[in-house]
């Protein structure tokens, strides 16, 4: 055995991959009761939920009434009712408490005068059922995900959760149909890990960047996603990628939704304030989709900002300058860097901005991963877990309203944590490995490692990403979905030959990045697979050709399955239309 094939063993009742939110929220649910290890690309803290800017949802109604009822219909009506109900009442019911817990270990909420947590608007969060937005977003400034993840790994490490930095995950391990351990690869020294479980849980993120212009870290790969189907899982509803209205132009850095929130305006190249034409009740803050089409529709149709008519304009002129400062520091200072304006003089110029994936790994309200389709229960796979944003539970359904993936990720690695600790501790034995476990993960870092090819990993990622902004944007039509589908198998062909130009074991970036892209290249082709097959419009998926939604054909889930031959089959399941208790409950009840 050479010493690229040495395998070093780990055991742990429960493993997670991702140190974001969801994953550091359910390694301290798991730690409580079960010997957790957490394995991640990057430093805790450094994982991407530390850029989550505007805060988290939740009915507090600590700047004027609300309850968790009018907060599921708004995630019900931003999902464009693609959302799966029980999932969702279950998350807005748990808000306020999951966010007085996070007060409670530490998180350094910003506070009223009256000492309550702060609450900002954000888009599509209102009062009675739509009549007027509604302060919900319970914010630390707009670094409210940075404090969540300092406040978080702070709390597992005070809980004895093992955790390995820098690994990074290749291969989900099964046997006798149930997950039970991973193989990874030690990024800082080289060597292949292969960590036997009882249970797994992913928080392994999103894969905006599938596209060029995204919100989103480097990491964001999909790799988790990618990983599941790849072990013969489905992805749900990968089709649905939300576009964030307000990226910086060039760059593509998020403004927070929350610089609307505070009384922020976007301006089209005439100076006219266009949202009022596309949403005249609650203009700016009307839901992503809603914004993002309607200023591409302003670009498209020649009422763009600056030489080439390509962006818009963000205002802060009504946000008086010691607010934005006190609220707003952190968009202040990205605004100074990225586009070079001081927003508290000047408007920021931005553009839709590739930012989150509404679809992932299928899992119910439990977090626990499924396998559904139209006929029949869903099935849960044993042993494997998945929450936040690598998941679909799906309480986002075909579009997320902002301050909801913060909240998801909390409540669903909550749930997550506990149930994968209880399920750990149910089992008398580990489940044994399989003879070749592992095998598939070596077997491509070698490829990689041996290739001898002529591609390069760094061209056939931007041919990808350019491609995906062009034919898979905020608008799509069945020709540039067709030409986008034949583009992703020329470079999955392309990535077939690929070589790496460093073969050292230590900080191998190259071999991370074109494990990454073999990842991504995948996700592309079920993404472009799912929304070509999706002959309607719905939340973030806008076809020109067919621009209504279709509640006939397509109120359902794709499921994307990965075949041998790297084909994708596309299944379906029903979309879970029956809320919890909504039904029965009484409107005193409702208040928080
Ligand atoms: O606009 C924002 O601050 C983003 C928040 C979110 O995506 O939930």
């Amino acid at each position: 055995m050479n010493r690229m094939t040495q395998i070093q063993m780990h055991k742990h009742d429960c493993l997670i991959v991702g140190a974001g939110g969801a994953g550091l929220r359910a390694a301290l649910g798991a730690s409580l009761g079960a010997k957790t290890a957490v394995i991640s690309q990057v430093f805790p803290t450094r994982s991407h939920t530390v850029s989550a800017q505007g805060g988290i949802g939740a009915s507090l109604g600590n700047v004027e009434p609300d309850n968790w009822y009018w907060h599921m219909y708004d995630t019900v009506k931003g999902s464009d009712w693609l959302g799966d109900q029980d999932a969702i009442e279950f998350m807005c019911r748990m808000a306020p408490s999951v966010v007085v817990e996070l007060e409670h270990m530490g998180l350094p909420f910003s506070r009223l005068e009256n000492g309550r947590i702060y609450q900002r608007m954000f888009g599509g969060h209102t009062s009675n059922f739509g009549e007027k937005a509604v302060c919900r977003s319970c914010a630390a400034a707009d670094r409210t995900g940075h404090a969540m993840l300092h406040t978080l790994f702070e709390q597992c490490l005070k809980n004895g959760v093992h955790f390995f930095n820098e690994y990074m995950a290749l291969e989900l391990l099964t046997h006798e149909g149930a997950v039970n351990g991973v193989l990874a690869w030690d990024m800082v020294r080289g060597g292949f890990h292969l960590f036997h479980a009882k249970s797994v849980l992913f928080a392994t993120g999103g894969y905006s960047r599938l596209f060029r212009t995204s919100s989103n870290a480097h990491i964001n790969t999909g790799d988790g996603v990618a990983i599941a189907m790849r072990a013969g899982l489905p992805g749900q509803d990968l089709e649905f990628l939300q576009f964030h209205p307000t990226g910086i132009v060039g760059v593509g850095n998020l403004i927070t939704e929350g610089a609307r929130g505070e009384g922020g305006f976007l301006l089209n190249g005439p100076g006219e304030k266009f949202m009022v034409k596309y949403a005249p009740t609650i203009k700016d803050l009307a839901s992503r989709d809603v914004v993002s089409r309607a200023m591409a529709q302003e670009i498209r149709e020649g009422r763009g900002v600056g030489p080439n008519k390509d962006h818009i304009l963000l205002s802060l002129e009504d946000v008086p300058a010691d607010i934005i400062r006190e609220r707003l520091p952190g968009i202040k200072e990205l605004a100074e860097t990225f586009a070079g304006v001081d927003c508290t003089k000047e408007p920021i110029p931005v553009h839709p901005t590739a930012h989150y994936a509404m679809g992932g790994i299928p899992t119910n309200r439990f977090a626990e991963v499924v396998i559904g389709s139209m006929d029949g229960p869903e099935t849960p796979v044993p042993g494997f877990y998945s929450a936040g944003e690598s998941a679909c539970a799906s309480v986002h359904g075909a579009n997320r309203l902002g301050t909801n993936s913060l909240l998801d990720l909390i409540v669903f690695g909550r749930v997550g944590g506990e149930r994968m600790r209880e399920y750990a501790n149910s089992l008398d034995e580990f489940v044994p490995l399989a003879e070749n476990a592992g095998a598939r993960g070596i077997a491509e870092v070698e490829r990689l490692m041996n290739g001898t090819g002529r591609e390069r990993m760094g061209a056939i990622m931007e041919d990808m990403q350019r491609t995906m902004d062009q034919n898979c944007g905020v608008f799509r039509t069945e020709e540039s979905l067709s030409r986008q589908y034949d583009i992703i198998e020329e470079l999955r062909k392309r990535f077939e030959d690929i070589a790496i130009d460093d073969h050292g074991q230590s900080y191998n970036l190259d071999l991370v990045e074109a494990l990454e892209l073999g990842h991504m290249l995948d996700l592309a082709a079920a993404l472009v697979c799912g929304a070509l097959a999706r002959t309607e419009s719905r939340g973030g998926h806008y076809r020109d050709d067919f621009d209504k939604r279709d509640d006939e054909n397509w109120l359902k889930h794709t499921q994307a399955y990965l075949e041998q031959d790297g084909s994708i089959r596309l299944d379906f399941k029903p979309v879970r239309l029956k809320p919890l208790t909504v039904d029965t409950i009484e409107p005193k009840e409702r208040v928080y």
